[in-house]
C-alpha cells in the first residue's frame, strides 16, 4: 500500500489508513523525560519522544515541542494555540534542562507527567516522583532513573517546513554531565540493555530495549574503531 502523507494534511482527503503510520515506522524513539525549573522555582517534568542525540563533539541533544493545545472555538474544537509548552519556556528562561532516561517500570509515572497542568503545579510533586540534585545545574533530575543527562540550553528554533515556520520548535542543549546508576556500568561500559529503557512507537505503543548485539564497522581501522567506541 501507499500512504499519501501530503493528502493527510488536506481536509476531506480519502486515506487508506485511519491513523498516520509515520510514528509507527520511525520507531522506536527514545523518550527524553525533560525536567526544567520555572522562573518561580517549580520543578516541571514532561516526556518528549521527538528527542534525540544530534552530535557528540560536544554532545548535543534536542527535543521538539508543539505549542500548547487550546480550545479555539466551538466549531473548530481543540487546536494549537500561541503559548509554548512549559519545558521549552523553562529551558529558555533558566538556560538549562535535564533529560532523564526512563526505565520500563517508570512507564506509568512518565505517562502521568504528560498531563497538562498549570505552570505553578509541579508534575513531579503531583505524581509523587522523588527528584535528586544535579551536579552542574540548578534543575533537579529524577532520582530513580537509570541515567540523567544535564544540559545547558543552546537555542530553540522552529522546525523548518515548506511554506512557513512549522508549529514545532526544536530545543537544543549541550550536554555538560551524565548521571549513570552504577549498577549499569560493567567493565567501563554502560549496559544499556540492563537498564530496560522505555521507548516510544506509534499510536499508544511502547517498547522496552531488551535485545542487543555487537558488530564492528567494515573498515577495521583500530584508531577509528577506538574513536567510534568512545
Ligand atoms: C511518551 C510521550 C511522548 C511525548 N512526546 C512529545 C513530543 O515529542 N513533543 C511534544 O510537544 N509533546 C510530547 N508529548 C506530550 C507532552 O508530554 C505534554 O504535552 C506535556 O503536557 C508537556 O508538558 P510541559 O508543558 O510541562 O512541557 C508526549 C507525551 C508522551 C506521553
Amino acid at each position: 500500500m501507499f500512504y499519501d502523507s501530503q493528502a493527510r494534511l488536506k481536509s476531506g482527503a480519502a486515506l487508506p489508513l485511519p491513523f498516520n503510520p509515520f510514528k509507527a515506522l520511525v520507531a522506536p524513539r527514545p523518550i527524553g523525560w525533560i525536567s526544567t525549573l520555572s522562573p518561580d522555582g517549580h520543578v516541571n517534568l514532561a516526556p518528549y519522544s521527538y528527542f534525540q542525540a544530534v552530535a557528540d563533539s560536544p554532545d548535543i541533544v534536542m527535543f521538539s515541542a508543539t505549542p500548547e493545545l487550546e480550545i479555539q472555538s466551538r466549531s473548530q474544537g481543540v487546536g494549537f494555540g500561541a503559548r509554548r509548552k512549559h519545558s521549552e519556556l523553562n529551558a529558555q528562561s533558566s538556560g538549562e534542562f535535564v533529560c532523564n532516561i526512563v526505565a520500563a517500570d517508570q512507564a506509568k509515572l512518565m505517562n502521568a507527567t504528560s498531563a497538562h497542568l498549570p505552570a505553578q503545579v509541579s508534575e513531579s510533586e503531583q505524581a509523587g516522583i522523588v527528584m535528586a540534585p544535579s551536579n552542574k545545574l540548578k534543575t533537579p533530575r529524577v532520582a530513580a532513573c537509570p541515567a540523567a543527562i544535564e544540559c545547558i540550553f543552546l537555542e530553540s528554533r522552529p522546525v523548518p517546513k515548506r511554506g512557513g515556520d512549522h508549529i514545532y520548535h526544536m530545543v537544543f542543549g549541550e550536554v555538560v554531565g551524565i548521571h549513570i546508576d552504577d549498577q549499569f556500568i560493567e567493565a567501563g561500559r554502560v549496559n544499556t540493555r540492563a537498564m530496560q529503557v522505555l521507548t516510544r512507537m506509534g499510536y499508544d505503543e511502547y517498547a522496552v530495549l531488551e535485545k542487543t548485539f555487537s558488530m564492528s564497522r567494515p573498515d577495521n581501522d583500530p584508531i577509528l574503531d577506538g574513536m567510534l567506541k568512545s
